[in-house]
């Protein structure tokens, strides 16, 4: 069966909608983008469009590839300051000259509704429920929880530690009250596998087009794709997709994302909660 992201996003958007038309104040998610990268307009564009859908006003700021470290920290600030700000987002990857972790350690924890803040990933590996979870792991659980997958007692193998999904999500999924197993693999993890074919649910987060293979899934498991990966085809035409073989792998699994359209949209509807639940305790 097809985790239809698309669908469940949605969903979550017309609640979030519903719920900002009854308030007179609307949410207001500042969103910060330096330089010129393709992907990156286009996140930021998908996000900007996103807002404009549920109602939450966006604030775009655009900043020149070769802005300094203290320029972008000082406009961060005085976001920090402004009271009608619910949301600061700084689109990554950010130029050389500028260190990320300062960038993410200068948003106030309070409006950091990407979750890469260090307090709120202190948060999440404490089990605090007030701090922001990192968008694609919140909407990997949101489209889990959707479906009425189970993860008590499951075994969660997940392909990738980036600070952004693999950490948070084994973080998130390692709780009381989820009490899945986690396993984390790597790129030094060896014969990986024999670690993912015990998976109940497989998440794969490496940025390898195809890197999970029908032969490295158990039969039944749930397949979770978060991989983005441009590639040319045949016809030279370039699309996306992700990092399962998902044509082989899906005759497996008896859950499966598709790429585009699974965890890609569930992870905009997330930031699009953060900025609602900041806008809440504003
Ligand atoms: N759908 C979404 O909303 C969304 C959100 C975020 C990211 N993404 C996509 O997800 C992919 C991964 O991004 P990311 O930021 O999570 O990770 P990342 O920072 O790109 O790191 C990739 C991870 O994969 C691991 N890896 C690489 N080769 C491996 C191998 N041969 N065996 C096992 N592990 C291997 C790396 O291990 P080491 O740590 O040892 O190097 C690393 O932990 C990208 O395609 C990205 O565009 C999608």
């Amino acid at each position: 069966m097809i985790l239809n992201g698309r669908k469940v996003a949605k969903e979550v958007l017309i609640g979030l909608k519903e719920k900002i038309q009854k308030s007179v104040e609307k949410p207001t998610l500042a969103v910060i983008i330096v330089g010129s990268n393709p992907s990156s307009i286009s996140y930021v564009n998908r996000k900007v469009v996103k807002c404009e859908e549920v109602g939450i006003n966006s604030m775009l700021i655009e900043l020149a590839e070769d802005v300094s470290e203290k320029k972008l920290l000082s406009i961060i600030e005085d976001l920090n300051n402004k009271k009608d700000v619910d949301g600061i987002l700084v689109q990554l990857p950010l130029p050389k000259h500028i260190n990320p972790l300062k960038v993410t350690e200068t948003i106030s924890y309070k409006k950091d509704v990407d979750g890469f803040h260090p307090i709120n990933m202190g948060k999440l590996l404490l089990g605090y429920t007030d701090g922001f979870i990192p968008c694609t792991p919140l909407g990997i659980k949101t489209l889990l929880d959707n479906f009425d997958i189970p993860l008590a007692k499951k075994h969660v193998v997940i392909v990738g530690r980036s600070n952004i999904v693999g950490k948070p999500l084994a973080a998130m999924l390692i709780q009381r009250k989820t009490n899945a197993t986690i396993t984390i693999a790597h790129s030094y993890t060896q014969d990986l596998k024999s670690i993912t074919k015990t998976a109940d649910i497989l998440v794969a987060s490496v940025g390898r087009p195809n890197f999970i293979t029908a032969d490295m899934v158990k039969d039944g498991s749930v397949v979770i794709d978060v991989g983005i990966n441009k590639i040319v085809g045949t016809n030279h035409i370039s699309k996306i997709v992700g990092d399962v073989d998902f044509e082989n792998v899906s005759k497996k699994a008896s859950f499966i994302t598709p790429v585009p359209g699974g965890v890609g949209p569930m992870t905009i509807a997330s930031l699009m909660q953060n900025t609602f639940k900041s806008f809440q305790e504003r």
